[in-house]
Protein backbone atom coordinates (compact mmCIF):
# COMPACT_ATOMS: atom_id res chain seq x y z
CA UNK A 1 0.00 0.00 0.00
CA UNK A 2 1.22 3.16 -0.86
CA UNK A 3 -1.03 6.47 -0.23
CA UNK A 4 1.45 8.51 -2.10
CA UNK A 5 0.00 10.55 -4.71
CA UNK A 6 0.27 10.13 -8.69
CA UNK A 7 1.40 13.39 -10.50
CA UNK A 8 0.32 13.77 -13.70
CA UNK A 9 0.95 16.64 -15.98
CA UNK A 10 0.72 18.21 -19.77
CA UNK A 11 0.61 21.57 -20.96
CA UNK A 12 -2.65 22.61 -20.56
CA UNK A 13 -6.12 20.41 -20.72
CA UNK A 14 -4.97 17.34 -22.42
CA UNK A 15 -3.63 15.28 -19.66
CA UNK A 16 -7.52 15.57 -18.58
CA UNK A 17 -7.83 12.28 -21.07
CA UNK A 18 -5.46 10.70 -18.34
CA UNK A 19 -7.31 11.83 -15.28
CA UNK A 20 -10.87 10.47 -16.99
CA UNK A 21 -9.73 7.20 -17.39
CA UNK A 22 -8.08 7.12 -13.75
CA UNK A 23 -11.00 8.39 -12.33
CA UNK A 24 -12.79 5.19 -14.21
CA UNK A 25 -10.25 2.85 -13.03
CA UNK A 26 -8.15 4.02 -10.23
CA UNK A 27 -10.57 6.41 -8.03
CA UNK A 28 -9.39 5.58 -5.00
CA UNK A 29 -5.84 6.86 -5.73
CA UNK A 30 -4.85 10.32 -4.68
CA UNK A 31 -3.71 12.80 -7.84
CA UNK A 32 -2.19 15.22 -8.40
CA UNK A 33 -2.11 17.25 -12.04
CA UNK A 34 -0.38 20.39 -13.10
CA UNK A 35 -1.61 21.69 -16.73
CA UNK A 36 1.14 24.76 -17.34
CA UNK A 37 -1.81 27.03 -18.61
CA UNK A 38 0.14 29.77 -19.23
CA UNK A 39 3.12 28.64 -21.68
CA UNK A 40 0.49 26.51 -23.89
CA UNK A 41 0.96 25.05 -26.71
CA UNK A 42 3.95 23.24 -26.00
CA UNK A 43 3.50 20.55 -29.49
CA UNK A 44 5.14 24.08 -31.58
CA UNK A 45 8.06 24.79 -29.28
CA UNK A 46 11.72 23.83 -30.18
CA UNK A 47 13.11 20.74 -28.23
CA UNK A 48 15.20 22.45 -26.03
CA UNK A 49 12.20 24.64 -24.34
CA UNK A 50 9.93 21.12 -24.23
CA UNK A 51 12.52 20.18 -21.96
CA UNK A 52 12.87 22.81 -19.98
CA UNK A 53 9.09 22.84 -19.55
CA UNK A 54 9.22 19.46 -18.84
CA UNK A 55 12.29 18.76 -16.41
CA UNK A 56 9.95 21.72 -14.20
CA UNK A 57 6.80 20.03 -14.31
CA UNK A 58 8.34 17.20 -12.72
CA UNK A 59 9.87 18.83 -10.50
CA UNK A 60 6.85 20.65 -9.26
CA UNK A 61 5.03 17.22 -9.54
CA UNK A 62 8.19 15.86 -7.40
CA UNK A 63 7.91 18.62 -4.94
CA UNK A 64 4.12 16.66 -3.55
CA UNK A 65 6.19 13.51 -3.35
CA UNK A 66 4.34 11.65 -5.58
CA UNK A 67 4.97 8.03 -6.48
CA UNK A 68 4.72 7.56 -10.39
CA UNK A 69 4.89 10.52 -12.85
CA UNK A 70 2.57 10.12 -16.02
CA UNK A 71 3.65 12.48 -18.82
CA UNK A 72 0.26 12.98 -20.24
CA UNK A 73 1.37 14.56 -22.92
CA UNK A 74 2.32 13.27 -26.66
CA UNK A 75 4.99 15.97 -27.06
CA UNK A 76 7.14 15.89 -23.93
CA UNK A 77 6.12 11.40 -24.28
CA UNK A 78 8.04 12.21 -27.59
CA UNK A 79 10.37 14.91 -26.88
CA UNK A 80 11.59 14.95 -23.74
CA UNK A 81 11.11 10.92 -22.56
CA UNK A 82 15.05 10.67 -21.56
CA UNK A 83 14.56 12.97 -18.59
CA UNK A 84 12.58 9.98 -16.81
CA UNK A 85 16.15 8.61 -16.27
CA UNK A 86 17.02 11.84 -13.87
CA UNK A 87 13.70 10.94 -11.69
CA UNK A 88 13.64 9.27 -8.63
CA UNK A 89 10.38 7.67 -8.95
CA UNK A 90 8.70 6.02 -11.54
CA UNK A 91 7.87 7.56 -15.10
CA UNK A 92 5.16 6.96 -17.97
CA UNK A 93 4.63 7.93 -21.09
CA UNK A 94 1.75 8.12 -23.54
CA UNK A 95 3.54 7.07 -26.81
CA UNK A 96 4.49 3.26 -26.47
CA UNK A 97 1.16 2.12 -24.92
CA UNK A 98 -0.88 4.10 -27.36
CA UNK A 99 1.33 2.48 -30.97
CA UNK A 100 0.93 -0.86 -29.72
CA UNK A 101 -2.68 -0.75 -28.91
CA UNK A 102 -2.65 0.47 -32.48
CA UNK A 103 -0.93 -2.16 -34.10
CA UNK A 104 -3.03 -4.56 -32.39
CA UNK A 105 -6.08 -2.99 -33.47
CA UNK A 106 -4.99 -2.29 -37.29
CA UNK A 107 -6.34 -4.82 -39.89
CA UNK A 108 -5.50 -3.55 -42.94
CA UNK A 109 -2.22 -2.73 -41.53
CA UNK A 110 -2.50 1.37 -42.12
CA UNK A 111 -2.40 3.27 -39.16
CA UNK A 112 -2.51 7.00 -38.77
CA UNK A 113 -1.10 9.40 -36.03
CA UNK A 114 -1.93 12.79 -35.58
CA UNK A 115 -0.28 14.85 -33.27
CA UNK A 116 1.50 18.29 -32.74
CA UNK A 117 4.10 19.70 -34.87
CA UNK A 118 6.76 18.35 -32.63
CA UNK A 119 5.66 15.07 -32.20
CA UNK A 120 5.15 14.41 -35.80
CA UNK A 121 8.68 16.40 -36.22
CA UNK A 122 10.04 13.44 -33.93
CA UNK A 123 9.00 10.29 -35.42
CA UNK A 124 8.55 8.69 -32.17
CA UNK A 125 4.65 7.26 -32.63
CA UNK A 126 6.13 5.79 -36.37
CA UNK A 127 9.25 4.62 -34.78
CA UNK A 128 7.10 2.66 -31.55
CA UNK A 129 4.80 0.78 -34.57
CA UNK A 130 7.60 0.10 -36.93
CA UNK A 131 9.55 -1.75 -33.86
CA UNK A 132 6.46 -3.69 -33.15
CA UNK A 133 5.21 -4.34 -36.77
CA UNK A 134 7.59 -3.61 -39.99
CA UNK A 135 5.08 -4.15 -42.20
CA UNK A 136 2.44 -1.50 -40.99
CA UNK A 137 2.43 2.04 -43.21
CA UNK A 138 1.88 4.44 -41.36
CA UNK A 139 0.53 8.04 -42.35
CA UNK A 140 1.31 11.30 -39.82
CA UNK A 141 -0.17 14.46 -40.06
CA UNK A 142 0.28 17.31 -37.35
CA UNK A 143 -2.71 19.41 -35.74
CA UNK A 144 -1.18 21.84 -34.22
CA UNK A 145 -4.90 23.97 -34.10
CA UNK A 146 -6.93 21.08 -32.39
CA UNK A 147 -4.80 22.22 -29.42
CA UNK A 148 -6.23 25.64 -29.13
CA UNK A 149 -9.20 24.68 -30.27
CA UNK A 150 -9.66 22.34 -27.65
CA UNK A 151 -7.81 25.18 -25.11
CA UNK A 152 -10.31 27.34 -26.13
CA UNK A 153 -13.50 25.10 -25.27
CA UNK A 154 -14.55 24.86 -28.72
CA UNK A 155 -15.29 21.25 -28.50
CA UNK A 156 -18.87 20.78 -29.13
CA UNK A 157 -19.55 18.08 -31.93
CA UNK A 158 -21.14 20.55 -33.87
CA UNK A 159 -18.56 22.98 -33.50
CA UNK A 160 -18.51 24.67 -37.29
CA UNK A 161 -14.75 25.62 -36.92
CA UNK A 162 -13.57 22.90 -35.31
CA UNK A 163 -15.38 20.46 -37.48
CA UNK A 164 -13.92 22.45 -40.65
CA UNK A 165 -10.33 22.17 -39.13
CA UNK A 166 -10.78 18.84 -38.73
CA UNK A 167 -11.59 17.95 -42.14
CA UNK A 168 -8.80 19.48 -43.38
CA UNK A 169 -6.65 17.43 -41.12
CA UNK A 170 -8.10 14.18 -41.47
CA UNK A 171 -8.26 14.30 -45.32
CA UNK A 172 -4.71 12.81 -46.15
CA UNK A 173 -5.45 9.58 -43.33
CA UNK A 174 -8.92 9.12 -45.08
CA UNK A 175 -7.05 9.57 -48.61
CA UNK A 176 -4.41 6.79 -47.40
CA UNK A 177 -7.59 4.27 -46.09
CA UNK A 178 -6.17 3.83 -42.60
CA UNK A 179 -8.81 1.87 -40.41
CA UNK A 180 -7.01 2.78 -36.86
CA UNK A 181 -5.92 6.48 -36.13
CA UNK A 182 -4.07 6.96 -33.11
CA UNK A 183 -4.92 10.26 -31.15
CA UNK A 184 -1.04 10.69 -30.32
CA UNK A 185 -1.74 14.35 -28.44
CA UNK A 186 -3.87 13.74 -25.65
CA UNK A 187 -5.79 17.43 -26.36
CA UNK A 188 -7.61 15.26 -29.40
CA UNK A 189 -9.74 12.69 -27.51
CA UNK A 190 -11.82 15.97 -26.39
CA UNK A 191 -13.05 16.47 -29.99
CA UNK A 192 -12.97 12.40 -30.79
CA UNK A 193 -16.41 12.30 -31.62
CA UNK A 194 -15.76 15.05 -34.16
CA UNK A 195 -13.09 13.09 -35.89
CA UNK A 196 -14.75 9.78 -35.63
CA UNK A 197 -17.82 11.68 -37.35
CA UNK A 198 -15.35 12.57 -39.90
CA UNK A 199 -12.88 8.87 -40.04
CA UNK A 200 -16.47 7.01 -39.96
CA UNK A 201 -17.01 4.03 -37.70
CA UNK A 202 -15.02 1.48 -39.35
CA UNK A 203 -12.12 3.50 -38.34
CA UNK A 204 -10.59 2.65 -35.03
CA UNK A 205 -9.51 5.75 -32.37
CA UNK A 206 -6.60 5.16 -30.19
CA UNK A 207 -7.07 7.27 -27.20
CA UNK A 208 -3.40 7.67 -26.13
CA UNK A 209 -4.47 8.96 -22.76
CA UNK A 210 -6.57 6.45 -21.92
CA UNK A 211 -4.05 3.58 -22.83
CA UNK A 212 -1.38 5.24 -20.80
CA UNK A 213 -3.69 5.52 -17.74
CA UNK A 214 -3.87 1.64 -18.25
CA UNK A 215 -0.42 1.46 -18.23
CA UNK A 216 -0.20 3.11 -15.23
CA UNK A 217 -2.40 0.49 -13.68
CA UNK A 218 -0.71 -2.10 -14.48
CA UNK A 219 2.72 -0.65 -13.35
CA UNK A 220 1.11 -0.01 -10.13
CA UNK A 221 -0.45 -3.37 -9.51
CA UNK A 222 2.90 -5.07 -10.75
CA UNK A 223 4.75 -3.02 -8.37
CA UNK A 224 2.61 -3.19 -5.41
CA UNK A 225 2.26 0.48 -5.24
CA UNK A 226 -1.75 0.86 -5.12
CA UNK A 227 -2.72 3.32 -2.77
CA UNK A 228 -6.10 4.82 -1.38
CA UNK A 229 -7.44 8.43 -0.38
CA UNK A 230 -8.83 9.30 -3.52
CA UNK A 231 -8.03 12.87 -3.44
CA UNK A 232 -7.43 15.40 -6.44
CA UNK A 233 -5.82 18.03 -6.88
CA UNK A 234 -5.25 20.21 -9.82
CA UNK A 235 -2.73 23.44 -10.45
CA UNK A 236 -2.14 25.35 -13.36
CA UNK A 237 0.48 27.82 -14.41
CA UNK A 238 -1.96 31.10 -15.07
CA UNK A 239 -6.12 31.91 -14.52
CA UNK A 240 -8.04 28.93 -13.03
CA UNK A 241 -10.80 29.67 -13.49
CA UNK A 242 -10.72 29.47 -17.38
CA UNK A 243 -9.41 26.15 -16.45
CA UNK A 244 -11.87 25.03 -14.37
CA UNK A 245 -14.80 25.78 -16.90
CA UNK A 246 -13.59 23.61 -19.68
CA UNK A 247 -11.88 20.83 -17.26
CA UNK A 248 -15.37 20.29 -15.62
CA UNK A 249 -17.14 19.69 -19.00
CA UNK A 250 -14.02 17.06 -20.04
CA UNK A 251 -14.20 15.01 -16.53
CA UNK A 252 -18.07 15.93 -16.01
CA UNK A 253 -17.81 16.96 -12.55
CA UNK A 254 -17.29 20.54 -11.20
CA UNK A 255 -13.58 21.11 -9.75
CA UNK A 256 -13.74 24.73 -9.29
CA UNK A 257 -12.64 24.41 -5.86
CA UNK A 258 -9.67 22.79 -6.04
CA UNK A 259 -8.02 24.06 -8.82
CA UNK A 260 -4.80 26.77 -7.67
CA UNK A 261 -1.93 28.65 -9.29
CA UNK A 262 1.09 27.95 -9.36
CA UNK A 263 4.74 29.95 -10.38
CA UNK A 264 6.32 27.20 -12.12
CA UNK A 265 9.51 29.01 -13.38
CA UNK A 266 10.44 28.63 -9.32
CA UNK A 267 11.03 24.85 -9.92
CA UNK A 268 14.25 25.03 -11.30
CA UNK A 269 15.79 26.44 -14.77
N1 LIG B 1 -1.41 17.66 -24.97
C1 LIG B 1 -0.10 17.76 -25.49
C2 LIG B 1 0.29 16.61 -26.35
O1 LIG B 1 -0.19 15.55 -26.05
C3 LIG B 1 0.47 19.09 -25.83
C4 LIG B 1 -0.22 19.94 -26.81
C5 LIG B 1 0.53 21.23 -26.92
O2 LIG B 1 0.75 21.86 -25.88
O3 LIG B 1 0.92 21.61 -28.04
O4 LIG B 1 1.06 16.69 -27.26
Amino acid sequence: MDNRPIGVFDSGLGGLSVIKELNRVLSEENIIYFGDTGRVPYGTRSADTIVKYARQDERFLLSHDVKLIIAACGTVSSVASFTAKELPVPFIEVVTPAAKAAVEATKNGKIGVLGTSATVNSGSYKNKILETDPSVTVVQNACPLFVQLVEAGWIARDDEVTVATAVRYLNPLIEAGVDTVILGCTHFPAIKDIIGDIMGDKVTLINSGEQAAKAAVKYLNEHDLRGSGGKRRYFVSDRAESFASIAGILLGSDIENDVEMINIDSFGG
